[in-house]
């Protein structure tokens, strides 16, 4: 489908990847509806285009308002989720309703309004601690938080949306998405904090290995998506496939920053930090994350084009001017 002139409603569009989707399409002729209950996603996102695009308040567990708000789009660009680990772990029903039953509701809407085609954001988390890597898509799937096993039940009632009505269903598998109007919460928002205010990055432990791919990077997979005829159902990873321990994002952030070395707390998973204050370590880590991305290269012509030192270095960029987005901490 050609983006230019069609209508997409995005879902989500307030918040951190969501607001880059929105900006790529606009500036690629598309009609825009945003579609957020603004529970972490934020005006400010939009900024820039906000005089070209529609905004509705709305909630994706509010199926007769999301009917509404769908009316004559041609594709559904599904963002909106909750993805705060450790609410999802003390409330895993609420984690349930707002990404498996908020996406159901994305696919009934699909079907009711003879929308062809839904691409949704999926996550790593589906594959729980890796066997191997870099993970493919056919890595065994078994999720070690709610979160995960909440997005991999939207991609097998993806399979039947499709089996059943035919509406082409598209799971993107994001790795660590990180860029300009990320959500204060994860390691390197903790590392570029720091940062801000000339202190070391503290690393817990740091042999975890993670795949940072860079928003831009996952905005352009998802207007390829759009683009992109006869996809039918499928998932495709999204990432660079590249290896980072947290102890060398570390260093890089301290070079990057003339911080020198980094810093180590002895804290166990599921501790609340001394050093860092109100930031807990998640329970259940991920030792290894690190996502193989072959199958969209070759079947959509895409690949991740930033490099981990530009993304930071565009990241802090946006932090230094945007510094009072981070002054709340999520949890
Ligand atoms: N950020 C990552 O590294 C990452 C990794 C894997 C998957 N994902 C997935 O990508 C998507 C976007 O994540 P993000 O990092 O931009 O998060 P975000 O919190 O910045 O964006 C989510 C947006 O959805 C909105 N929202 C939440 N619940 C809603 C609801 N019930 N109804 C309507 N709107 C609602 C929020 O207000 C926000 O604007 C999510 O589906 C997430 O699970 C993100």
């Amino acid at each position: 489908m050609k983006i230019e002139g069609s209508k997409i409603l995005i879902t989500g569009g307030a918040g951190f990847i969501g607001s880059h989707i929105v900006e790529l399409l606009v500036h690629s002729g598309a009609n825009v509806r945003v579609y957020d209950n603004f529970s972490s996603g934020d005006e400010a996102n939009l900024k820039s285009v906000k005089n070209d695009v529609e905004i509705i308040r709305g909630d994706i567990l509010d199926r007769d308002n999301l009917l509404k708000a769908s009316s004559g789009v041609d594709v559904i660009c599904h963002q909106a989720a909750q993805l705060e680990i450790i609410r999802c772990i003390e409330t895993p029903l609420e984690d349930l309703r707002s990404n498996t039953e908020g996406t159901i509701n994305i696919f009934e809407t699909a079907k009711c309004l003879n929308i062809p085609k839904v691409i949704y954001a999926s996550s790593a988390c589906v594959y729980g601690q890796a066997q191997y890597v870099p993970q493919d898509e056919s890595h065994p799937t078994v999720p070690n938080w709610p979160y995960g096993i909440s997005k991999l039940a939207t991609e097998h009632y993806a399979r039947l949306y499709y089996d059943y009505y035919q509406i082409e269903t598209i799971g993107l598998r994001y790795s660590i998405v990180y860029g300009s109007r990320e959500w204060y919460g994860r390691v390197l928002t903790a590392f570029l904090r720091r940062a801000l205010d000339g202190l070391k990055p503290v690393i817990w432990g740091g042999y975890q290995e993670r795949d940072f791919v860079y928003v831009e990077d996952v905005a352009k997979i998802n207007a390829l998506c759009i683009e992109s005829e006869k996809l039918g159902c499928d998932n495709f990873n999204v990432s660079t496939g590249i290896s980072t321990q947290i102890r060398e994002l570390a260093q890089l952030v301290c070079d990057l920053f003339n911080l020198g070395e980094p810093v180590y707390e002895e804290i166990c998973e599921g501790e609340i930090s001394q050093m860092v204050a109100g930031r807990i370590r998640l329970p259940a880590e991920l030792k290894q994350m690190v996502l193989d991305n072959s199958k969209a290269k070759a079947t959509l012509n895409w690949k991740p084009h930033v490099t981990l030192q530009e993304g930071i270095i565009s990241e802090m960029n946006w932090l230094r001017s945007n510094q009072e987005r981070w002054a709340v901490m999520r949890y």
